[in-house]
């Protein structure tokens, strides 16, 4: 497959080589600039340590950009084969000089530029998204304020999604095609949650976060499904493309440079972290797979590698959207006596108080195990709860564990979702979506 794809003058060894360049450039340029950020104030201290020392945060800055300097330089890759091609048949040098003079017309006309249009309106999202970071990482936005900017940052992306694919159409499963038809399009509405995802791949990874390494290993496992699910697109014979092929290589084309600059960042956030990756990291990868997902025509497929995250997502909402007391932050409690991180809390007072119909609920979750509470024998009221993130749940179940344990363990589950809802998508899906 790899050398077929070779022939055929695809530049995948060079996005490699790239990518590799990235991870060297990326993970000496951290180690090397941690004092700096220290000095100009981007530190954080470290919550679930016996000694919680300051660490630089903000420092997934880096990496972001790096990666696009990765990007910029594989572009000139993308049309390796279309120069060679428009330039070939000039025989010797001098025909060739020759040739350039009155051809400058013929090349800008020749030259393939629809294909250099995915990898600039990429570039410009991505570029918005880490600005986001950069500004809630140097500001604090409110969350509030920041949470639909993403989706402006994918308004190019929709337009070049719309003038090069413009299908706003799902495909209905056939036990449902005597009501609904083979297709149903949801025109307008397909935009809708296009931007939709735009504004949750970015902050479902700021909100699976606060133990060491989880921001950058559940990136890395997202990442490496997708191009999973790219290869098998790839069809070994050149001659017979998939017909999605070309688009499941851009995004392998996007995603290997961020699986080089996220495995040099982790080498660093892994615990016992040395440095912070910030809100600029979150915003930046998770805009990488709203960027593939969008352009590699694939968006609901992307659903399935995003399984824990959708989870979170819906678990924290009770607290994101304020029906229970949110505090600042909801990581893991670090128990300095035992080492070992167990669930954090919520508590409820006269000044933070819970409407009781949610205190009844949350006993209900309670008993289903959930969500762990606190009742006060005399009033039979909630006075705490663990705080509503998949960690602390995870932690519910399981019990006390060390920091990194635990994330050794979300990440084993978020594959293990991850390829399962691969396999449905290629195997069940067959049989649901026959004709
Ligand atoms: C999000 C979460 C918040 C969580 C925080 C942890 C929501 C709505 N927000 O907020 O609940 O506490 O991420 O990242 O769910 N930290 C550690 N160890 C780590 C990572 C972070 O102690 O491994 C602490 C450090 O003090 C660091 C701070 O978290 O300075 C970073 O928090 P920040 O990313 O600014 O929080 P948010 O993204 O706003
Ligand atoms: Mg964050």
């Amino acid at each position: 497959l790899i050398s077929s794809l070779r022939n055929n003058g695809e530049p995948l060894f060079d996005s490699l080589a790239i990518s590799g360049l990235a991870f060297a450039f990326s993970y000496c340029i951290i180690r090397w600039s941690g004092d700096t950020f220290l000095k100009r104030g981007f530190k954080g201290r470290d919550m679930s340590k016996k000694q919680p020392i300051e660490i630089p945060e903000f420092m997934g800055v880096l990496p972001a950009l790096v990666y696009l300097l990765a990007l910029t330089a594989f572009v000139p890759f993308v049309f390796k084969s279309d120069i060679v091609e428009m330039t070939s048949g000039a025989g010797n040098k001098d025909d060739l000089l020759e040739a350039q003079q009155n051809e400058t017309v013929r090349f800008l006309h020749l030259f393939p530029l629809e294909k250099l249009a995915p990898y600039g309106f990429a570039g410009f999202t991505l570029a918005a998204a880490i600005l986001l970071g950069i500004m809630d990482d140097t500001f604090d936005l409110r969350w509030r304020h920041k949470f639909f900017i993403p989706a402006f940052a994918s308004l190019p992306l929709l337009a070049l999604y719309g003038i090069k694919y413009g299908e706003t159409h799902v495909m209905v499963p056939a036990p449902l095609r005597g009501y609904l038809g083979e297709r149903t399009e949801l025109g307008m509405l397909y935009y809708v949650y296009m931007a939709a995802l735009s504004i949750f791949c970015p902050n479902c990874i700021n909100i699976l976060a606060g133990i060491n390494g989880i921001e950058v290993g559940q990136s890395l496992v997202i990442a490496c499904l997708i191009v999973l699910n790219d290869a098998l697109y790839l069809s070994p014979t050149v001659q017979q493309p998939h017909p999605a092929a070309e688009s499941h290589l851009l995004s392998i084309y996007l995603l290997l440079p961020l699986i080089g600059v996220s495995l040099a960042l982790l080498q660093h956030n892994w615990f016992p972290a040395k440095v912070f990756v910030g809100d600029t990291y979150c915003y930046f990868a998770g805009m990488v797979f709203a960027v593939v997902a969008i352009l590699g025509h694939f968006s609901k497929t992307l659903l399935l590698v995003f399984i824990p995250q959708i989870f979170n997502f819906v678990y924290s909402a009770p607290q994101l959207f304020a029906l229970v007391p949110c505090p600042r932050h909801r990581l893991p409690r670090f128990n300095a006596r035992t080492g070992l991180l167990e669930p954090s809390v919520a508590t409820f007072s006269d000044e933070r108080p819970l409407r009781p119909i949610v205190g009844e609920v949350l006993k209900i979750l309670h008993k289903l195990k959930l969500v762990r509470v606190a009742v006060d024998e005399t009033t039979g009221r909630v006075t705490e709860s663990s705080n509503l993130t998949i960690l602390n749940l995870w932690l519910v179940w399981r019990g006390p564990l060390r920091e990194d344990r635990l994330a050794l363990e979300i990440l084993a589950m978020q594959t293990a979702c991850g390829l399962a809802g691969l396999w449905v998508r290629h195997s069940l899906a067959l049989m649901l979506f026959a004709v």
